[in-house]
């Protein structure tokens, strides 16, 4: 058995925090109260759920990892840890971390060396980062040996168009029903891409949120709770309330069969794919708690920074009217704008009908094996 290579402790803590004044300085990266990189413990929780899943790769003499959307901050790394343990204790590897353009890099950077000052034993690590989208081929023909995305390819490629619904209907499914056709389309294309980065008998392991038939989406419910709430004390206007626009397709399982066929001749699965639910830990630590005012507010935290992490961008877009600008540091009135919504939200999530419901999401979790027999030319096609 190989030594874990770093020593980052596989218990998941729960992350705090705060909802004092944000000092982000670039919403799409890593700065600020709402930091993904503070808020991310419920991601990696996930993560661990996925050891069954994980290719074994016992005799290799070199692997090449490619984390397509690693993010900033430490989760990437306890995925590697996670496939080294798979690898030979002599192993050469290169990982290849790739993330959009705006993710803080220096940030990153920061992660690979303290990773790499906390190596351990033979297993010797290569780094490089990769700036760009995953929705263009960005490694060469058959050189990957393991692809993973771990909560990256429910990220659409472009924003959806806006939707017209009343601010009353559940924003949540029917903005699902109304991204499907994109989300189906963006998801084949990204397995079509790696189809041909993968090398035959390589590995593409995917952990994205799904739409559950039966989970309750605490989140999204106190979203829309305080969106409304913002929309009728005239914080934002309609047309804010009408430009949120979340980039992220969670497909159901009668999605995942569809996309699959439509790749079958480039992928199969070797084992089932499985729907983890889970919890947030801060949930989990509420349950253990004695459920002080305190042990509430400590709750609220991890969830506000949770859920302000994933849509801060996409909130400071729709006050902008949906667009994408440049300068994405938001304004000191967008600030206050941001900060208004994050206490409507936690709020909402301390509210009687929803502080008492267990906030979970559930997770896709699947490993695809590229097919040797599939030529490179249907990789190609149809992109
Ligand atoms: C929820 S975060 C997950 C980060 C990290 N993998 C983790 O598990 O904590 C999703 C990441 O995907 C990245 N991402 C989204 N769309 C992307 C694209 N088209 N190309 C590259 N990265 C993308 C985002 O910038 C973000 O860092």
């Amino acid at each position: 058995m190989p030594y874990l290579p770093s020593h980052h402790d596989p218990v998941v803590a729960s992350e705090k925090a705060t909802h004092t004044h944000s000092t982000s300085s670039d919403t799409a990266s890593n700065a600020g109260t709402f930091a993904y990189a503070a808020n991310s413990a419920f991601q990696r929780s996930i993560y661990q759920k996925c050891e069954p899943y994980l290719p074994d790769l016992e005799g290799l003499k070199t692997i090449t990892i490619v984390d397509y959307g690693c993010g900033p901050g430490q989760n990437w790394t306890y995925g590697l840890d996670l496939l080294l343990l798979r690898a030979d204790e002599d192993v050469q590897y290169q990982i290849i971390l790739n993330d959009g353009l705006k993710t803080d890099w220096n940030e990153v950077a920061q992660v690979v060396h303290g990773y790499r000052v906390g190596q351990r034993g033979h297993q010797h690590g290569h780094f490089a980062v990769l700036p760009g989208t995953f929705y263009d081929q960005i490694m060469p023909d058959q050189t990957v040996d393991v692809g993973t995305a771990w909560s990256s390819f429910h990220w659409l490629e472009k924003t959806p168009p806006p939707m017209d619904i009343p601010p009353d209907e559940n924003y949540y499914t029917a903005w699902q029903a109304h991204i499907r056709s994109q989300g189906l389309t963006d998801l084949t294309k990204l397995l079509r891409l790696r189809a041909r980065e993968i090398k035959p008998g390589g590995h593409l392991l995917v952990v994205i949120p799904t739409t559950p038939a039966s989970s309750v989406k605490v989140y999204w419910e106190a979203f829309q709770q305080a969106s409304l709430s913002c929309l009728t004390d005239g914080t934002i206007t309609p047309e804010q309330w009408r430009a949120f626009r979340a980039p992220f397709f969670q497909p159901t399982e009668d999605d995942l069969r569809q996309i699959l066929a439509t790749v079958q001749d480039l992928w199969h699965l070797p084992m089932p794919w499985s729907y983890p639910t889970l919890a947030h830990p801060a949930w989990t630590a509420l349950q253990g708690s004695e459920k002080t005012q305190q042990d509430y507010e400590e709750y609220v935290d991890g969830i506000a920074g949770f859920f302000m992490a994933l849509i801060r961008d996409v909130l400071v877009r729709a006050l902008r009217g949906g667009e994408v600008t440049s300068a994405e540091r938001p304004a000191p009135n967008e600030e206050a704008i941001l900060q208004q919504a994050t206490t409507s939200f936690r709020e909402a999530i301390l509210s009687d009908g929803l502080r008492n419901k267990r906030p979970e999401s559930c997770w896709l979790v699947m490993r695809l094996v590229r097919e040797h027999g599939a030529k490179m030319s249907e990789a190609k096609a149809n992109l």
